[in-house]
């Protein structure tokens, strides 16, 4: 069905729907977006969840009560719709305070503060009963490469969430860390800017088993990457523990559109992957379908809840074709032809030594590797086309 439900597990950020339109040339072209109509209006919508960092929620610098009061007139929302809190973040980029950064700033008071920060944003996320705790280092890197020392900074980097992680252990709370890569903007260059990096990063921490990879489609295609493929190798190690859905149309700055409003055959890729990628063709992801994007600052706010349900549309729109693509037999017929199965195969036979496989004239000595590749083709391009009629609904 085309019409989102709880068990679609769509969720959006606060800022997200709450975007006012300022951009680095305009000021707001929309007032503010009030939570507690956020949350009753994503109900409305069919999401499941709202997520937001803490300078979403109250104000940078409010008093305690203040964010109290916040903090209740949320949970209120809450209970009153049902609609859950999958995910929270720490804003460490809006502030002038974090202009070189949070974890790694050249100022140590300012990283110490920066922990501060979100230690009390994870009290917060465990008493909300968020599972996955997102940083997003935007401002974690630098303009000029005399300014940062690199190894200090990622040791910085280790050092903050080897802290995070003993803190959430020693408390005992659900929670796993999700870092978002990101190549660059606001920062010229930013650390850990592809989850390749972010990989290797996580491998070299204490405790690399809580924390994995918030990808986001715009993020990887701002480096030129392909998000599918990116996706894949998260899964592969285990590490895709959340994901922003969005949309980009090539390298350029962080447009944040609509998902599927960027590359759509890519973005059917990523859908058929994570619905029917699984080792029995099931689902290879299972938690939420979050939504990073940004309403247009063009719209107004008729245009923010068309433009969420457009997301969420557009997704299962794409998870009926990608079902419709694995459950056609000349599909099924044409990824046989072009060996797409065969390379589940291992390429060593059981037990087979190097030994073995110096000993098999087949493989060498009466192989021809010319006569084969002058002949048959793989027939990659027709298994493409047949995707593309699938995602066009022309099969
Ligand atoms: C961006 C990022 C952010 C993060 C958010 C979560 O480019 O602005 O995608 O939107 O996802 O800060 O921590
Ligand atoms: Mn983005
Ligand atoms: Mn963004
Ligand atoms: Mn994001």
């Amino acid at each position: 069905s085309l019409t989102p439900t709880r068990a679609d597990k769509f969720s959006f950020g606060l800022w997200t729907i709450g975007y006012n339109g300022t951009d680095p040339f305009g000021g707001p072209t929309r007032p503010q977006l009030d939570v507690v109509e956020a949350v009753h209006k994503l109900d409305e919508l069919g999401a499941y969840g709202l997520t937001f960092h803490d300078d979403d929620l109250f104000a940078f610098g409010s008093t305690d009560a203040e964010r109290q009061k916040q903090i209740d007139r949320l949970k209120q929302a809450l209970a009153d719709t049902g609609i859950i809190v999958p995910m929270v973040t720490t804003n460490l980029f809006s502030a002038p305070v974090f202009k070189d950064g949070g974890f790694t700033s050249n100022d140590r008071a300012v990283r110490r503060f920066a922990l501060r920060k979100v230690l009390r944003n994870l009290d917060l996320a465990a008493e909300l009963g968020a599972k996955t705790f997102v940083m997003w280092g935007g401002r974690e890197g630098a303009e000029y490469d005399s300014a940062k020392d690199i190894r200090a900074a990622l040791e910085r980097y280790r050092e903050a969430v080897n802290l995070l992680g003993d803190y959430v252990t020693d408390k005992g709370y659900d929670i796993r860390f999700a870092i978002e890569p990101k190549p660059n903007e606001p920062r010229g260059d930013i650390l850990l800017p592809t989850l390749g990096h972010a990989i290797a990063f996580i491998e070299s921490l204490e405790r690399p088993e809580l924390v994995g990879l918030n990808p986001e489609v715009g993020h990887e295609q701002m480096a030129g990457l392909n998000f599918a493929a990116g996706i894949a190798q998260a899964l592969y190690h285990g590490k895709l523990y959340h994901i922003d859905l969005n949309g980009q149309r090539g390298i350029k700055y962080d447009q944040d559109l609509v998902f599927g409003h960027g590359d759509l055959q890519n973005a059917f890729a990523l859908v058929d992957l994570l619905e029917n990628g699984g080792p029995n063709g099931g689902p290879a992801y299972d938690g939420p379908r979050h939504f990073d994007y940004k309403p247009s600052r063009t719209e107004d706010i008729t245009g923010v809840w068309e433009s969420a349900a457009a997301n969420m549309r557009t997704y299962l729109l794409l998870k009926e074709r990608a079902q419709a693509f694995r459950a056609d037999p000349e599909v099924q017929e044409q990824l046989e032809a072009s060996r797409v199965i065969e390379l589940t195969h291992p390429t060593l036979g059981e037990g087979e030594s190097y030994d073995d496989l110096l000993a098999d004239r087949s493989a060498y000595e009466d192989f021809d590797p010319s006569a084969y590749f002058g002949g048959k083709g793989f027939g990659f391009v027709r298994l493409q086309q047949l995707a593309l009629e699938h995602l066009l609904g022309a099969r």
